[in-house]
Protein backbone atom coordinates (compact mmCIF):
# COMPACT_ATOMS: atom_id res chain seq x y z
CA UNK A 1 0.00 0.00 0.00
CA UNK A 2 1.45 3.45 -0.86
CA UNK A 3 -0.16 5.84 1.41
CA UNK A 4 0.11 8.54 -1.09
CA UNK A 5 -2.77 6.92 -3.12
CA UNK A 6 -4.92 6.28 -0.68
CA UNK A 7 -7.00 9.77 -0.06
CA UNK A 8 -9.24 8.09 2.49
CA UNK A 9 -5.63 8.17 4.85
CA UNK A 10 -6.27 12.11 4.76
CA UNK A 11 -8.89 11.96 7.03
CA UNK A 12 -7.12 10.36 10.18
CA UNK A 13 -5.08 12.72 12.74
CA UNK A 14 -2.17 12.55 12.78
CA UNK A 15 0.84 13.55 15.49
CA UNK A 16 3.42 16.09 13.89
CA UNK A 17 5.38 18.19 15.56
CA UNK A 18 6.68 19.03 19.41
CA UNK A 19 3.92 22.18 20.18
CA UNK A 20 6.52 23.62 22.41
CA UNK A 21 8.83 23.93 19.49
CA UNK A 22 6.70 25.90 17.89
CA UNK A 23 7.49 28.94 20.16
CA UNK A 24 10.75 29.83 17.74
CA UNK A 25 8.52 30.26 14.68
CA UNK A 26 7.24 27.95 11.81
CA UNK A 27 7.92 24.34 11.06
CA UNK A 28 7.70 22.68 8.21
CA UNK A 29 6.63 18.97 7.93
CA UNK A 30 5.40 16.83 5.40
CA UNK A 31 2.10 14.70 5.99
CA UNK A 32 0.75 12.13 3.58
CA UNK A 33 3.12 14.08 0.82
CA UNK A 34 1.99 17.17 1.52
CA UNK A 35 4.41 20.09 2.13
CA UNK A 36 2.88 21.50 5.23
CA UNK A 37 3.54 24.97 7.26
CA UNK A 38 2.86 24.54 11.15
CA UNK A 39 2.80 27.61 13.77
CA UNK A 40 1.20 28.89 17.17
CA UNK A 41 -1.83 31.01 16.42
CA UNK A 42 -2.60 34.05 18.49
CA UNK A 43 -4.04 31.80 21.01
CA UNK A 44 -1.13 30.26 21.54
CA UNK A 45 -2.52 27.06 19.68
CA UNK A 46 -1.23 25.03 16.46
CA UNK A 47 -2.10 25.85 13.06
CA UNK A 48 -1.62 24.26 10.12
CA UNK A 49 -1.93 25.16 5.97
CA UNK A 50 -0.12 24.49 2.98
CA UNK A 51 3.43 25.09 2.81
CA UNK A 52 3.01 27.36 -0.41
CA UNK A 53 2.34 31.02 -0.50
CA UNK A 54 0.02 31.51 -3.13
CA UNK A 55 1.77 35.07 -4.11
CA UNK A 56 4.69 33.12 -5.83
CA UNK A 57 4.83 30.10 -4.17
CA UNK A 58 7.42 30.29 -1.72
CA UNK A 59 7.55 28.02 1.49
CA UNK A 60 5.40 29.84 4.02
CA UNK A 61 7.98 27.77 6.70
CA UNK A 62 10.71 30.61 5.80
CA UNK A 63 8.88 33.29 6.92
CA UNK A 64 7.65 34.10 10.54
CA UNK A 65 4.78 34.12 12.86
CA UNK A 66 2.93 38.08 13.25
CA UNK A 67 0.30 38.30 15.42
CA UNK A 68 -0.95 34.69 15.96
CA UNK A 69 -0.92 34.85 11.69
CA UNK A 70 1.74 33.45 8.94
CA UNK A 71 3.52 35.83 7.40
CA UNK A 72 5.43 34.80 3.82
CA UNK A 73 9.14 35.88 4.33
CA UNK A 74 9.28 36.48 0.41
CA UNK A 75 7.05 39.76 -0.06
CA UNK A 76 4.87 39.64 3.35
CA UNK A 77 1.47 38.58 2.51
CA UNK A 78 0.19 37.71 5.78
CA UNK A 79 -2.64 34.48 6.50
CA UNK A 80 -4.72 33.55 9.23
CA UNK A 81 -5.31 30.28 10.46
CA UNK A 82 -8.00 29.85 8.19
CA UNK A 83 -5.72 29.86 5.36
CA UNK A 84 -7.54 33.39 4.53
CA UNK A 85 -4.97 36.30 3.34
CA UNK A 86 -5.32 39.35 5.31
CA UNK A 87 -2.80 41.78 4.76
CA UNK A 88 -0.85 42.57 0.97
CA UNK A 89 2.17 44.76 2.10
CA UNK A 90 2.77 46.30 -1.21
CA UNK A 91 -1.05 47.62 -1.30
CA UNK A 92 -2.47 48.28 1.51
CA UNK A 93 -5.28 49.99 0.07
CA UNK A 94 -6.42 47.72 -2.04
CA UNK A 95 -9.27 44.82 -1.33
CA UNK A 96 -7.26 41.69 -1.02
CA UNK A 97 -8.53 39.81 -3.87
CA UNK A 98 -11.37 37.05 -2.82
CA UNK A 99 -8.67 33.80 -4.39
CA UNK A 100 -5.87 34.91 -2.14
CA UNK A 101 -6.15 32.24 0.01
CA UNK A 102 -3.86 28.77 1.06
CA UNK A 103 -5.26 25.45 1.75
CA UNK A 104 -5.97 25.56 5.72
CA UNK A 105 -5.62 21.52 7.50
CA UNK A 106 -7.25 20.60 10.83
CA UNK A 107 -4.61 21.34 13.44
CA UNK A 108 -4.92 20.91 17.45
CA UNK A 109 -2.88 19.88 19.97
CA UNK A 110 -2.77 17.00 22.47
CA UNK A 111 -0.66 14.86 24.32
CA UNK A 112 2.16 17.90 23.69
CA UNK A 113 1.71 17.40 19.95
CA UNK A 114 0.07 19.26 17.19
CA UNK A 115 -1.84 17.20 15.58
CA UNK A 116 -3.11 17.26 12.19
CA UNK A 117 -6.33 16.29 9.77
CA UNK A 118 -5.36 16.94 5.73
CA UNK A 119 -9.45 16.39 5.32
CA UNK A 120 -12.61 16.14 7.70
CA UNK A 121 -11.57 13.69 10.19
CA UNK A 122 -13.24 10.43 10.14
CA UNK A 123 -12.44 9.36 13.67
CA UNK A 124 -11.79 11.75 16.61
CA UNK A 125 -7.62 11.59 18.40
CA UNK A 126 -7.87 8.79 20.48
CA UNK A 127 -8.14 8.33 23.61
CA UNK A 128 -4.90 7.56 26.00
CA UNK A 129 -6.37 7.67 30.21
CA UNK A 130 -2.86 7.34 31.28
CA UNK A 131 -2.43 11.28 30.37
CA UNK A 132 -4.88 12.65 32.55
CA UNK A 133 -4.29 10.17 35.05
CA UNK A 134 -1.54 11.56 38.22
CA UNK A 135 -0.69 8.56 38.64
CA UNK A 136 1.60 8.50 35.51
CA UNK A 137 4.33 10.96 34.43
CA UNK A 138 4.68 11.55 30.72
CA UNK A 139 8.36 11.20 28.99
CA UNK A 140 8.95 12.29 25.16
CA UNK A 141 11.39 9.64 23.69
CA UNK A 142 11.62 9.69 20.41
CA UNK A 143 11.33 11.66 17.66
CA UNK A 144 12.76 10.47 14.68
CA UNK A 145 12.41 10.02 10.32
CA UNK A 146 12.87 6.10 9.29
CA UNK A 147 13.27 5.33 6.04
CA UNK A 148 9.95 2.83 5.76
CA UNK A 149 6.46 2.85 5.64
CA UNK A 150 4.17 3.27 8.84
CA UNK A 151 2.34 0.29 8.12
CA UNK A 152 5.79 -1.92 8.58
CA UNK A 153 6.07 -0.23 12.15
CA UNK A 154 2.19 -1.34 13.28
CA UNK A 155 2.67 -4.72 11.88
CA UNK A 156 6.25 -4.96 13.40
CA UNK A 157 4.69 -3.53 16.71
CA UNK A 158 2.57 -7.07 17.42
CA UNK A 159 4.77 -9.22 15.80
CA UNK A 160 6.06 -11.20 18.74
CA UNK A 161 8.04 -14.09 16.74
CA UNK A 162 10.85 -11.10 15.91
CA UNK A 163 12.00 -10.88 19.71
CA UNK A 164 14.19 -14.08 19.87
CA UNK A 165 15.96 -12.91 16.44
CA UNK A 166 15.96 -8.71 16.33
CA UNK A 167 16.13 -8.37 19.98
CA UNK A 168 18.47 -11.36 20.82
CA UNK A 169 21.09 -9.24 21.90
CA UNK A 170 18.59 -7.27 24.26
CA UNK A 171 15.58 -8.96 26.03
CA UNK A 172 14.82 -11.03 23.31
CA UNK A 173 15.04 -15.25 23.92
CA UNK A 174 16.88 -16.43 21.20
CA UNK A 175 16.92 -19.96 22.03
CA UNK A 176 12.43 -20.01 22.92
CA UNK A 177 11.63 -18.66 18.73
CA UNK A 178 8.03 -20.10 19.27
CA UNK A 179 6.39 -16.57 19.69
CA UNK A 180 3.72 -16.27 22.99
CA UNK A 181 -0.42 -16.28 21.13
CA UNK A 182 -2.26 -12.91 21.61
CA UNK A 183 -5.52 -12.90 22.47
CA UNK A 184 -6.96 -10.50 20.17
CA UNK A 185 -10.31 -8.15 20.70
CA UNK A 186 -11.81 -5.80 17.52
CA UNK A 187 -12.48 -2.51 18.53
CA UNK A 188 -14.40 0.44 16.86
CA UNK A 189 -10.85 2.23 16.34
CA UNK A 190 -8.56 -1.11 15.83
CA UNK A 191 -7.88 -3.87 18.04
CA UNK A 192 -6.62 -4.87 21.73
CA UNK A 193 -4.04 -7.98 21.78
CA UNK A 194 -3.06 -9.21 24.92
CA UNK A 195 -0.69 -11.92 25.96
CA UNK A 196 2.33 -12.65 27.89
CA UNK A 197 5.78 -12.72 26.81
CA UNK A 198 8.58 -13.99 29.28
CA UNK A 199 12.27 -12.14 28.44
CA UNK A 200 15.72 -11.79 29.45
CA UNK A 201 16.06 -8.79 32.05
CA UNK A 202 19.98 -8.09 31.80
CA UNK A 203 21.23 -5.32 34.98
CA UNK A 204 20.63 -2.53 32.86
CA UNK A 205 16.98 -3.30 32.62
CA UNK A 206 17.09 -3.96 36.30
CA UNK A 207 15.47 -0.49 37.26
CA UNK A 208 13.17 -0.40 34.10
CA UNK A 209 11.45 -3.85 34.82
CA UNK A 210 11.61 -3.29 39.02
CA UNK A 211 13.21 -6.80 39.10
CA UNK A 212 16.41 -8.03 39.50
CA UNK A 213 15.58 -11.75 38.12
CA UNK A 214 17.38 -12.75 35.58
CA UNK A 215 13.95 -13.28 33.62
CA UNK A 216 10.54 -11.33 34.07
CA UNK A 217 8.02 -11.17 31.71
CA UNK A 218 5.61 -8.67 29.96
CA UNK A 219 1.78 -8.62 30.65
CA UNK A 220 1.11 -6.65 27.28
CA UNK A 221 -2.16 -4.93 27.10
CA UNK A 222 -1.78 -3.62 23.14
CA UNK A 223 -3.66 -1.36 20.97
CA UNK A 224 -3.64 -0.71 17.50
CA UNK A 225 -5.42 2.35 16.88
CA UNK A 226 -6.49 2.56 12.81
CA UNK A 227 -4.07 3.61 10.83
CA UNK A 228 -1.10 4.32 12.10
CA UNK A 229 -1.33 4.92 16.19
CA UNK A 230 -0.09 1.92 18.39
CA UNK A 231 -0.26 1.07 22.28
CA UNK A 232 2.35 -0.93 23.96
CA UNK A 233 0.93 -1.10 27.14
CA UNK A 234 3.48 -3.27 29.11
CA UNK A 235 2.76 -4.74 32.91
CA UNK A 236 5.71 -5.90 35.06
CA UNK A 237 5.41 -8.41 37.50
CA UNK A 238 7.25 -5.78 39.54
CA UNK A 239 3.93 -3.55 39.75
CA UNK A 240 5.81 -1.28 37.31
CA UNK A 241 3.67 -0.02 34.27
CA UNK A 242 5.47 1.00 31.09
CA UNK A 243 3.04 2.16 28.49
CA UNK A 244 4.52 3.57 25.01
CA UNK A 245 2.51 5.17 22.38
CA UNK A 246 3.52 5.20 19.02
CA UNK A 247 2.67 7.18 16.42
CA UNK A 248 3.87 6.19 12.60
CA UNK A 249 2.98 9.47 11.05
CA UNK A 250 3.08 8.84 7.39
CA UNK A 251 5.30 11.31 5.56
CA UNK A 252 5.50 9.86 2.23
CA UNK A 253 5.25 6.14 0.53
CA UNK A 254 8.84 5.81 1.41
CA UNK A 255 9.54 7.60 5.04
CA UNK A 256 7.52 8.20 8.26
CA UNK A 257 8.14 10.25 11.20
CA UNK A 258 8.53 8.18 15.00
CA UNK A 259 6.52 9.91 17.41
CA UNK A 260 6.90 7.82 20.63
CA UNK A 261 6.30 8.41 24.39
CA UNK A 262 6.14 7.10 27.53
CA UNK A 263 3.86 6.76 30.36
CA UNK A 264 5.47 4.98 33.74
CA UNK A 265 3.88 4.95 37.28
CA UNK A 266 7.10 5.24 38.84
CA UNK A 267 8.99 8.10 39.72
CA UNK A 268 12.56 9.93 38.54
CA UNK A 269 14.60 8.13 41.77
CA UNK A 270 12.94 4.91 40.54
CA UNK A 271 14.18 4.83 36.97
CA UNK A 272 15.20 7.93 35.71
CA UNK A 273 14.10 9.81 32.07
CA UNK A 274 17.58 9.15 30.96
CA UNK A 275 17.95 5.73 31.63
CA UNK A 276 14.08 5.12 30.43
CA UNK A 277 15.51 6.90 26.79
CA UNK A 278 18.60 4.96 26.96
CA UNK A 279 16.48 1.58 27.50
CA UNK A 280 14.14 1.61 24.74
CA UNK A 281 16.91 3.61 22.29
CA UNK A 282 18.56 0.19 21.97
CA UNK A 283 15.39 -1.54 21.48
CA UNK A 284 14.37 1.22 19.12
CA UNK A 285 17.29 0.89 17.19
CA UNK A 286 17.24 -2.70 16.94
CA UNK A 287 13.70 -1.93 15.04
CA UNK A 288 14.80 0.81 13.07
CA UNK A 289 17.73 -1.36 11.24
CA UNK A 290 15.47 -4.25 10.48
CA UNK A 291 12.61 -2.26 8.92
CA UNK A 292 14.65 0.07 6.78
CA UNK A 293 15.93 -3.31 5.32
CA UNK A 294 12.21 -4.00 4.32
CA UNK A 295 10.24 -2.92 0.92
CA UNK A 296 7.97 0.32 2.55
CA UNK A 297 5.53 -0.57 0.16
CA UNK A 298 3.40 -3.38 2.23
CA UNK A 299 1.25 -5.45 0.63
CA UNK A 300 -2.46 -5.17 2.04
CA UNK A 301 -4.10 -8.10 0.45
CA UNK A 302 -4.29 -10.52 3.05
CA UNK A 303 -5.49 -13.20 0.56
CA UNK A 304 -1.31 -13.05 -0.94
CA UNK A 305 0.75 -15.90 -0.01
CA UNK A 306 -1.63 -17.44 2.49
CA UNK A 307 0.29 -20.19 2.60
CA UNK A 308 3.18 -17.89 4.49
CA UNK A 309 0.79 -16.59 7.17
CA UNK A 310 1.94 -17.45 10.81
CA UNK A 311 0.23 -17.19 13.75
CA UNK A 312 2.35 -14.53 14.90
CA UNK A 313 1.44 -12.70 11.98
CA UNK A 314 -2.48 -12.64 12.77
CA UNK A 315 -2.34 -9.04 14.38
CA UNK A 316 -1.18 -7.66 11.03
CA UNK A 317 -3.33 -9.15 8.82
CA UNK A 318 -6.03 -8.10 10.70
CA UNK A 319 -4.92 -4.42 10.36
CA UNK A 320 -4.85 -5.24 6.68
CA UNK A 321 -8.21 -6.46 6.93
CA UNK A 322 -9.66 -3.67 8.65
CA UNK A 323 -7.48 -1.28 6.48
CA UNK A 324 -8.75 -2.55 3.31
CA UNK A 325 -12.51 -2.47 5.36
CA UNK A 326 -12.16 1.13 5.92
CA UNK A 327 -11.09 2.20 2.39
CA UNK A 328 -13.68 0.11 0.58
CA UNK A 329 -16.10 1.94 3.23
CA UNK A 330 -14.86 5.20 2.15
CA UNK A 331 -15.26 4.43 -1.60
CA UNK A 332 -11.70 4.20 -2.38
CA UNK A 333 -11.87 3.57 -6.49
CA UNK A 334 -8.69 1.49 -6.71
CA UNK A 335 -7.00 0.37 -3.41
CA UNK A 336 -3.32 -0.26 -4.19
CA UNK A 337 -3.11 -3.81 -2.58
S1 LIG B 1 5.74 34.62 -2.66
FE1 LIG B 1 4.80 34.96 -0.77
S2 LIG B 1 4.43 37.05 -0.69
FE2 LIG B 1 5.35 36.74 -2.62
FE1 LIG C 1 10.98 -4.86 18.04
Amino acid sequence: MLVTQQKALRRFWYATVRVDTLRAGPAPFTLLGEPIVLWLDAAGEPAAAQDRCCHRTARLSKGWVTAGDIVCGYHGWTYDRTGRCVAIPQAPDRAIPAGACIRSYHCIARYGYAWVALEEPLRPIPEFSEDADPGYRRIYQFYESWKTSSLRLMENSFDNSHFSFVHRANFGQFGQPTPSKYEIRATDWGFEAETIVPINNPPQAYRVTGTTDAQTERHLFNRWYLPFVRRFGCHYPSGRHHIIYNCATPVDDGSLQLVQWLYRNDTEADCSTAELIAWDEGIVREDREILEATDPDACIDTSRRVEFHMESDRPGLMMRHQLMAMLAEQGEAEVHR
